[in-house]
C-alpha cells in the first residue's frame, strides 16, 4: 500500500467561527490571538483523536471496581510549536495535551529567497523512538519552514507517522512538499487556500498571522 499524506478540515462550527474572525483584517491583535488559541485547542483536540496512547486499567470507584481508559503516562508526548507564529497555537493545544514537553523551534522566512533561517532550536539531540509529535504552525505556505521542522525531527529519530501538524491555513506548495518526503504524515487544519503569491503569502489567508498574534 503507498502511504499518502492525509489532510483533515474538521467540520466543527467552533472552528470555522474563529477562522473567521482570524480571516478578519479588522480584528484587533488581541482578538485575533484568541482566536488562534482556540484554533490551537479544537484543532489540537481533533488531531490527538487516534493519536494520544491510552491503556486500560481498573479503578476502585465508589460503589464497585470498573475499567476505564486513562491515558498511558508511559509513551512521551511532544509539543513543538514553530516560533513566532506557531506559539499562538501552542496555549490552546497545551490545554488538551497538558503534560506534554514543549520543544521550542525558532524559524523565520528571509523575505527575499523565502528560504527558512533557524535561530532557535530548544529540540533535544535525540528523541525515545515512541514519541509522539505535534507541531504547531497557523501558516503552511511554501513549505520551507515546515520541511526544515521536520528535517530536525526526523534526524532526531522521530517517526512521521506518530507526528501530527495542526495548522490554520495549509496550501498546495507546503502540502505537496510534504507528500512528497513525508507520506505517512497527517496535517489538521482549519482551512485550504489554493494560492501562494508572489511574496510567500498565502491568499486570501491571514496576513502576516505572527505580526498580528504580536501586535507588531
Ligand atoms: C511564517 C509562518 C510560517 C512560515 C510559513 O513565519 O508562521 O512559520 O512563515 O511559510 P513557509 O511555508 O513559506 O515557510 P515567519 O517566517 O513570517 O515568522 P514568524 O512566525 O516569526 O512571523
Amino acid at each position: 500500500m503507498t502511504l499518502q499524506l492525509r489532510v483533515y478540515v474538521p467540520p466543527h462550527p467552533l472552528i470555522k467561527h474563529w477562522l473567521g474572525i482570524a480571516r478578519n483584517a479588522a480584528t484587533p491583535s488581541a482578538l485575533f490571538r484568541s482566536a488562534i488559541t482556540e484554533l490551537g485547542r479544537w484543532l489540537s483536540y481533533e488531531a490527538i483523536r487516534e493519536w494520544l496512547p491510552t491503556q486500560d486499567v481498573m479503578v476502585q470507584g465508589p460503589l464497585e471496581t470498573a475499567n476505564v481508559t486513562l491515558v498511558d503516562p508511559e509513551v512521551p508526548m511532544a509539543v513543538v510549536p514553530i516560533l513566532r507564529a506557531g506559539l499562538g497555537l501552542l496555549e490552546g493545544a497545551q490545554t488538551v495535551l497538558p503534560s506534554a514537553s514543549i520543544y521550542h523551534l525558532g524559524l523565520v522566512r528571509n523575505e527575499e529567497t523565502l528560504q527558512p533561517e533557524c535561530y532557535l532550536n530548544k529540540l533535544p539531540e535525540k528523541f525515545h523512538p515512541e514519541t509522539r509529535v505535534l507541531i504547531t504552525d497557523p501558516m503552511l505556505a511554501t513549505g520551507g519552514s515546515i520541511m526544515a521542522a521536520m528535517v530536525e525531527l526526523v534526524n532526531r529519530g522521530i517517526n512521521p507517522e506518530l507526528t501530527r501538524i495542526v495548522s490554520v491555513v495549509a496550501a498546495p506548495p507546503a502540502l505537496q512538499k510534504l507528500n512528497a518526503t513525508y507520506p505517512g504524515l497527517i496535517v489538521y487544519t482549519a482551512t485550504i487556500d489554493e494560492i501562494v503569491n508572489e511574496k510567500g503569502f498565502i491568499v486570501p489567508g491571514l496576513g502576516d498571522a505572527g505580526d498580528r498574534i504580536f501586535g507588531t
